[in-house]
């Protein structure tokens, strides 16, 4: 069952009921103010940091699940009836609704006894605020007079105290109220330099900013001041600091009116903070022109247009056009789209994560960079370097960071032992799309300390490092609190109820190893292997003595390392149809057919073979043979299996879920495309696709009812088969499969992959598949390629402009075209 339908055209999905299985959401802003919004206008804003800037409060797990949003009431003044046009919070039943989740837009429509109205949220690009354009048509025959209420509730800035700090936030709330806008400004007599304001294009017959006497006992459901008709223009002291504006309106027979809502964030100069200097009352100087802008109906407009034109150019980068209409939609629109908010976010804020206790996840955002670098390069290095600048000087790395301080979260600490290598992968990504070998010589701190500076690429060397100092009984990395697989706590040994699996303290670990990581070796090995190879012969390159011979030398050490490693999976990290998991810290085996339960994990299966660990000797096929016969379900791959079926002391957190989800045996769809990877390495383009299409959210459009999860972009699990709800979705939008998937889908199974030299093109397409288009930018340069299937496997034969290749890199054109035509032929 569907709750509504693509409309690829627009690239929007439209919602065509408001009670979907759970919220169905999205994003405002791509920059540095951002919205989450609900198909039915739940959610909150926030300025760069969701937990320290938070502008409007929510309460996650509400009951329902979400309440407290972007409101509008409208209320027919005749009648004395109101309702709202989004749904909730009155729940009205509407006889016309539609939701348009559209790119850093939402447009939630519907119809009520004949009145119309459709609000479009968005967030200008280069601005911190938030534009809600309401257009009112009255179908009835006779004219109508309305009143149309706004509500939004204010958080106190810091999202997790707002939520906890009662006995002080409750005496600290202010706002100010001028020409009609109502300016938040809790705290800025002291330490903020910054408000929040609300304004209104319409002239308003009134406004509350105190919540309590805007809803009274009747809650969001049934204001008390919407069911009077009459705002109270009450001021806020204190407690609960809300903006309300009351705007009636007389509408004619078949006329519409427009509305502009702005809610936004600004910050003045530390001297500049009063007006005048010596008052309490805030300088509204710079705000005001921004205000009038967006008041202004056409220049709402405008912004508008420029938001949509911005999404063209960036998911114009990379449009694929391939026999299936979910490939095609996922990678041209969603796919991309989700990319971007899980670059923008991590994993901080969406309706599963609260903003509050995630900042940047280390290995997330350097993952994340896969799916995102085409898009925004100069975002990408920027992340990149305030990443590195939180790495410490062993090599290691702060687990998160937080994007408002650019800090590593001590809270959390480090000691994940894969984190480091990420940083590797992610800046070899960088470094293949942009071609821009300037990033490695940028000086990076260790753990932010002025004076630790060395060049970038010296902390990638710290990083392979870190894992050379960290080598357990079997020559195996040591896992230390845990690998990709956060849950997989083999030294953490916690029997306290509560403790946090994560940052409790651990033994002190030199027996627990991880195979996963020792896959991760060798592929972040290979790649500074060739980064360290290429960086030195550049020309003009850094100043070094004879530079190519040198780096040579310390390449091939990595090369040699890497191979040692490899020789140490193939002796000790094979059981015999698969590749273990790791070995705990009695120097058990986990993931082994002698175990219990927990015989195989996907993560090593995958991440071996995409890596290239065994694929000369059989290995690989074998494991991805194993991954089919034991891990593959209709909902996707399982994350081991048989699923652990009691808490053990020795695993950790992966134990502690009932069986089928999250890491126990969950479908966790970040690790998917690792499987998919691996059988692309190995030729197998029907495998790849097949596994592919069974995560793809829009291919499971039709059973909405059963995965419940918006259909537009990835979850970050599915229930496994051992779960009683298998084929549900949960936590969807903030997860690494997004960046995964895409990167699988464009690089591995479409084999438009980025490299060194130019753009590569190795497709591994299903047999049925005739061919396909593509258009790709890359380094400035538009290659439009036409995939063939000639015949049944992947051999590709190229021509460039009609010339014909030698191997299957597109050079860049030496005459400067800035257009390619690229046909590859496969056999
Ligand atoms: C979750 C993991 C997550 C970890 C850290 C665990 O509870 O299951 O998926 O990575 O917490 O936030
Ligand atoms: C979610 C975390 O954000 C990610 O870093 C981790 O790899 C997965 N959970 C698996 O545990």
């Amino acid at each position: 069952m569907k709750y509504g339908y693509f409309d690829d055209q627009k690239r929007e999905y439209v919602i065509t009921r408001p009670d979907t299985p759970l919220p169905w959401i999205n994003y405002l802003g791509c920059q540095a103010y951002f919205g989450i919004i609900s198909n039915t206008a739940g959610g909150y804003s926030f300025y760069r940091d969701a937990r320290l800037r938070r502008l409007t409060r929510y309460r996650y797990n509400n009951v329902p699940f979400d309440l407290g949003g972007r409101y509008i009431y409208l209320r027919d003044n005749d009648s004395n009836q109101f309702w709202s046009p989004s749904w909730q919070p009155t729940r009205h039943k509407l006889e016309k609704y539609e939701c348009r989740h559209g790119l850093g837009y939402s447009i939630i429509g519907s119809e009520y006894k004949g009145i119309e109205a459709r609000t479009r949220y968005f967030v200008p690009l280069d601005e911190n605020l938030e534009v809600w354009q309401l257009t009112i048509t009255n179908h009835r025959k006779q004219v109508v007079a309305l009143s149309i209420f706004s509500a939004i509730e204010f958080c106190l800035w810091d999202a997790q105290d707002d939520s906890t700090n009662f006995q002080r936030n409750f005496s600290i709330g202010e706002v100010e109220i001028e020409d009609e806008v109502i300016y938040h400004k809790t705290e800025y007599r002291e330490r903020r330099d910054h408000f929040a304001y609300f304004a209104c294009s319409a002239k308003t017959a009134g406004f509350d900013t105190q919540r309590d006497t805007f809803l009274g006992y009747g809650g969001w459901t049934n204001p008390e001041v919407v069911g009077r008709g009459e705002s109270a223009n009450s001021v806020a002291q204190g407690w609960a600091p809300m903006a309300s504006q009351h705007v009636k309106l007389n509408i004619n027979a078949g006329e519409s009116q427009q509305i502009v809502f702005i809610l936004g964030y600004h910050e003045n100069s530390k001297d500049q903070k009063f007006d005048p200097p010596e008052s309490q009352t805030v300088n509204k100087k710079t705000a005001k022109p921004v205000i009038a802008k967006y008041r202004d109906h056409g220049n709402a407009d405008i912004a508008f247009e420029n938001l949509r034109q911005y999404w063209d150019s960036v998911l114009n980068i990379c449009q694929v056009n391939t026999p299936d209409i979910h490939t095609n939609r996922m990678v041209n629109i969603w796919n991309a789209y989700q990319c971007m908010a899980t670059f923008n976010m991590s994993r901080s804020a969406s309706f599963y994560e609260s903003g509050i206790g995630r900042g940047l996840g280390f290995r997330d955002s350097n993952q994340d960079l896969l799916g995102f670098v085409h898009m925004v390069p100069s975002r990408a290095r920027e992340r990149i370097l305030d990443l590195a600048a939180t790495q410490l000087p062993t090599g290691g790395a702060y687990h998160q960071y937080q994007p408002l301080t650019k800090r590593g979260n001590n809270d959390v600490g480090g000691n994940f032992n894969d984190d480091p290598h990420w940083l590797i992968i992610g800046v070899a990504a960088y470094l293949k799309e942009t071609g821009d070998w300037s990033i490695l010589e940028e000086a990076v701190p260790y753990d932010n300390a002025p004076g630790s500076e060395q060049p970038l690429y010296e902390h990638l060397q710290r990083s392979f490092k870190y894992t050379l100092d960290r080598l357990g009984p079997h020559g195996l990395p040591l896992i230390g609190r845990a690998d990709w697989n956060d849950c997989l706590n083999l030294n953490c040994f916690s029997d306290t109820p509560g403790q946090s699996f994560q940052t409790t303290t651990n033994k002190e670990g030199k027996v627990a190893e991880s195979v996963f990581i020792a896959g991760l070796f060798c592929l972040a090995g290979r790649e500074l292997a060739e980064i360290t190879r290429r960086r030195a012969c550049l020309d003009p390159g850094p100043k070094m003595q004879s530079p190519c011979a040198s780096a040579e030398k310390l390449a091939n050490g990595y090369l040699a390392e890497v191979a040692k490693m490899e020789e140490t999976i193939r002796k000790h990290g094979w059981d015999g149809e698969w590749f273990l998991r790791a070995y705990d810290d009695f120097g058990g085996k986990v993931g082994s057919k002698e175990c219990e339960e927990g015989k195989i994990f996907i993560e090593t299966q995958g991440f071996c073979t995409l890596a290239g660990v065994g694929l000369e000797n059989g290995m690989a096929a074998k494991a991805l043979g194993s991954t089919r016969k034991h891990l593959a379900t209709e909902h996707g791959i399982v994350l081991q299996q048989p699923a652990y079926s009691k808490y053990y002391l020795h695993l950790g957190e992966i134990s502690s879920y009932p069986p089928g989800y999250k890491e126990n045996a969950g479908i966790f769809c970040h690790n998917n495309p690792w499987v998919m990877i691996g059988e692309a390495r190995m030729g197998n383009g029907d495998g790849a696709f097949d596994y592919y299409s069974r995560i793809n959210p829009s291919a499971r459009e039709e059973i909405s009812d059963l995965h419940r999860c918006e259909p537009y972009v990835y979850a970050q699990m599915i229930a496994g088969r051992d779960a009683p709800t298998h084929g549900e979705a949960k936590n969807s939008w903030l997860t690494g499969t997004a960046a995964w998937n895409y990167y699988a889908i464009t690089q591995w199974i479409l084999g438009i992959r980025t490299s060194y030299d130019g753009l590569q093109i190795a497709p591994v397409m299903p047999k049925s598949w005739r061919g396909f288009k593509a258009s790709r930018k890359f380094r400035g340069v538009t290659y439009n390629i036409e995939a063939e299937r000639a015949g049944a496997g992947n051999k590709v034969a190229l021509t460039v402009d009609g010339a014909l290749m030698q191997d299957n890199i597109v050079p860049p054109p030496s005459d400067g075209r800035k257009q390619v035509m690229v046909r590859a032929i496969l056999s």
